[in-house]
């Protein structure tokens, strides 16, 4: 049996708590201080520990770091109230393997003490230290930040995820609406699905039935039941991407789901309960949308209950270094590459360059990077013109001077240059050919040549 020490200096915490674990099979030893706890994990032997990050006399971080220097193996979990980022990611780095908050919800610990408990079978000697950057990464869904005013965002979320109040996600495009409505829904205790919907892919004739499905019959080719979205995403979440580009008619139906909270398959009369929480997300004002008439103003206020407002990449231009490393690793382990830094003359073209896409364009950026440098570093040369061009008026002279200097052949430098060339056109041979001044005809003689085809 899994054998688990609860450490917090609430009593009815503990007990409640401790209740809860011994209903779902578990052993549960409790104390009321770390100094307490402390004294039992040595005594015994324990598979998990759960220890409140706050107590008088030894707190939780403490504690850990007491207890992974004598043992790696034992689970420890740190609870912590709501929005409290930065001693969670400090801990993880002393390497606790998750923090919770409370309300502790015991369905998604148990989910989540499985998954350890497994992962600790197969691993007995893993280093389960982490870095700064992995720490951040596992509490934060995957979502990589440094400025404060993303910290205050995902501060608002772990305080509101697990409510049922609709939310609104608004900003420009690429950054990283669907990666927070996705963290929302983690967060959020739901056990349901998370079922996005692209308001603006659909045709206006299909969203209907996209949204509330059909029964058979219902319509000229509805030859079966089908369920909608709106079924899929019972007990978890409905995400409604590209809300301002849904038509007037559907936006009608849509509020009366909301305020009915309920709907009904095309051609039935049987009322199905609404039991998902709706997130929405648009790049277009909707405020201005209302007053030009394009969006209701009574759905407006209906789905924008909670708003969070991401803000541009350049207006938060702290992020820019984390997440192009982030991207590097995960460009560079995909494509088998050992790039491991960027140089500080990219780092500065990065920092400069303005960033319309966003997120998406800054990953796409790197990708590119990673898959035609030739070097294990970034260096301005593998990066876009247009970052080269920026008005910062930083200029790449470099590439062409550490080809020559380094005694290289020129059948390197043109197998180079046309590797580069075919990464920032995204491999489009017409492209590629005009900007190296060649014909297509040439450009495949040479792919062929240096075998650079994707
Ligand atoms: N903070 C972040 N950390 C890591 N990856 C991120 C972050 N923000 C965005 N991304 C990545 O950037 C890309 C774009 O993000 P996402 O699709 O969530 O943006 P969006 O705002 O929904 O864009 P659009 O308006 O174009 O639909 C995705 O690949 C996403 O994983
Ligand atoms: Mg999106």
């Amino acid at each position: 049996m899994v054998k688990i020490l609860l450490i917090d200096d609430e009593k009815n915490l503990l007990r409640v708590v401790s209740l809860n674990l011994i209903k779902k099979g578990f052993l549960v030893d409790t104390a009321i201080s770390a100094e307490e706890g402390l004294g039992l994990f040595l005594e015994k032997k324990y598979d998990v520990i759960l220890c409140d990050l706050k107590l008088s006399g030894m707190n939780g971080i403490e504690l850990l770091s007491k207890v992974r220097s004598l043992d790696r193996q034992t689970v420890f979990i740190i609870i912590t109230a709501f929005g409290n980022i930065e001693q969670a990611v400090y801990a993880m780095k002393l390497g606790a393997d998750d923090f919770i908050s409370k309300p502790v919800d015991i369905e998604g610990l148990v989910l989540n003490l499985n998954i350890f408990l497994n992962r600790n079978k197969g691993s007995k000697s893993a280093d389960i230290k982490t870095t700064e950057d992995e720490a951040l990464l596992k509490i934060k869904g995957g979502f990589i930040f440094k400025s404060p005013k993303i910290g205050e965002i995902l501060s608002e979320i772990y305080l509101t995820a697990k409510s049922m109040s609709n939310i609104l996600i608004t900003g420009e495009t690429g950054t990283g609406k669907e990666l927070i409505a996705r963290i929302i829904h983690n967060l959020s205790g739901r056990n349901g699905e998370f079922v996005p919907i692209n308001c603006s892919a659909v045709p206006t004739e299909l969203l209907e039935n996209e949204f509330f499905g059909h029964e058979k019959g219902s319509y000229t080719g509805a030859i079966s039941m089908q369920k909608g979205k709106f079924e899929a995403a019972e007990g978890g979440t409905l995400f409604l991407d590209e809300i301002g580009e849904m038509p007037l008619f559907t936006q009608a139906k849509l509020l009366r789901v909301i305020q009915d909270k309920e709907f009904s398959r095309i051609g039935s009369n049987l009322k199905i309960k609404l039991n998902s929480r709706i997130i929405c997300a648009t790049n277009i004002e909707l405020e201005r949308a209302v007053i030009e008439k394009k969006f209701r103003e009574d759905l407006f206020y209906r789905i924008n209950v909670l708003h969070f407002k991401i803000p541009p990449l350049r207006e938060r231009r702290e992020d820019i270094i984390p997440l192009a490393n982030f991207f590097v690793k995960k460009y560079s382990e995909l494509n088998k590459k050992n790039i491991e830094s960027i140089s500080d003359e990219a780092i500065e073209l990065l920092m400069n360059y303005s960033y319309p896409g966003n997120i998406r364009e800054l990953e796409n950026i790197i990708e590119r990077a990673v898959i035609i440098s030739p070097y294990d570093i970034l260096e301005p040369s593998c990066l876009p013109k247009t970052l080269n061009n920026e008005e910062s008026g930083a200029k790449d002279d470099r590439s062409p001077n550490d080809l020559i200097s380094g005694n290289i052949k020129l059948e390197y430098v043109e197998k180079e240059l046309i590797k580069r060339v075919l990464g920032e056109n995204g491999f489009n041979q017409t492209k590629s050919a005009a900007a190296l001044g060649i014909s297509r005809k040439q450009l495949i003689t040479k792919m062929k040549k240096y075998n650079l085809f994707r």
